[in-house]
């Protein structure tokens, strides 16, 4: 039988959680919303995160959702337990498995969770960590959703927009090592930063650190396909997948399409409201 799976984020960031159920539950039929009009959320208060993460749920179960997963650092950190109160079917966020998957690659050690601010003064991600056995020191990393939404993704070639993210990348991860130079691992705590993973293993080298890096999109497809029972790796990686954003379709169609590795076609616009 076919389960239907709603995903949201704040925007396109989720969609490399998409990326990954796709390729661990590719029978799944998927409803992807990015709340596209009121991104970011990072930087948003508690109060404002959790109306809009509310809004956005209640629009997927709606539609049918059978399990939300909130694709969203932001949003899980700070409404999780609002969203699971106010909805009548399971819903998962990222924190947890990305927690699970740290513990995993580090056991005991010191993790160091780069996240957004609102994220990080949640310190959703340092009592998770705990109840994990894990110490975690977390760093906020404003300015990189910008950088990686404007495509400034360093690529291997020697762009000058790729080269401005590595140097503030690498001038984040100097801080929070100088601060914690016993990190063992290093947990991506946003959905922006998956993007980014290449640059960030290339300047923990670089900086003399190289731990291992931990992405919390893997480790959640993960932990959707536990709950459902089910993991087909390998036997399709074209589940069917539906759209929708609250701001430009065409904006979304663009960039989800690098977030998301294939076309992202169809997108619909849908108001939330403010
Ligand atoms: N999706 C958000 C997160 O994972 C990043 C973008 C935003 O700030 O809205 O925390």
């Amino acid at each position: 039988m076919t389960t239907a799976i709603g995903v949201f984020d704040s925007g396109f960031g989720g969609l490399t959680v998409l990326r990954e159920l796709l390729q661990v539950i590719p029978s799944a039929e998927y409803t992807y919303l990015g709340d596209t009009a009121r991104l970011p959320y990072g930087s948003k208060s508690r109060e404002t995160i959790v109306r809009y993460a509310l809004s956005s749920a209640r629009f997927l179960q709606e539609r049918g959702a059978e399990l939300l997963v909130v694709a969203c650092n932001t949003a899980t950190a700070l409404a999780l337990d609002d969203l699971r109160e106010a909805l009548t079917i399971p819903v998962i966020g990222v924190v947890e498995p990305g927690t699970r998957a740290a513990a995993r690659a580090s056991a005991g050690g010191k993790v160091l969770v780069l996240a957004t601010q609102a994220t990080v003064d949640s310190h959703a991600y340092a009592r998770s960590c705990e109840a994990a056995g894990l110490r975690a020191i977390e760093k906020a990393c404003p300015l990189l959703v910008p950088l990686v939404e404007e495509g400034w993704v360093p690529d291997g070639s020697p762009s000058e927009t790729g080269l401005v993210t590595c140097e503030v990348l690498r001038i984040y991860l100097r801080e929070a090592l100088n601060e914690s130079p016993d990190t063992s691992a290093v947990l991506l705590g946003c959905t922006h930063y998956p993007l980014l993973r290449a640059a960030m293993e290339q300047t923990l080298a670089e900086l003399g650190h190289e731990v291992p890096v931990i992405d919390s999109a893997q480790a959640t497809a993960e932990v959707v396909a536990e709950q459902l029972g089910t993991r087909s790796i390998g036997e399709r990686t074209t589940g069917r997948c539906s759209f929708f954003a609250t701001d430009s379709v065409v904006k979304f169609g663009r960039l989800g399409t690098r977030f998301l590795g294939r076309p992202v076609q169809s997108v619909q616009l849908i108001d939330l409201g403010g």
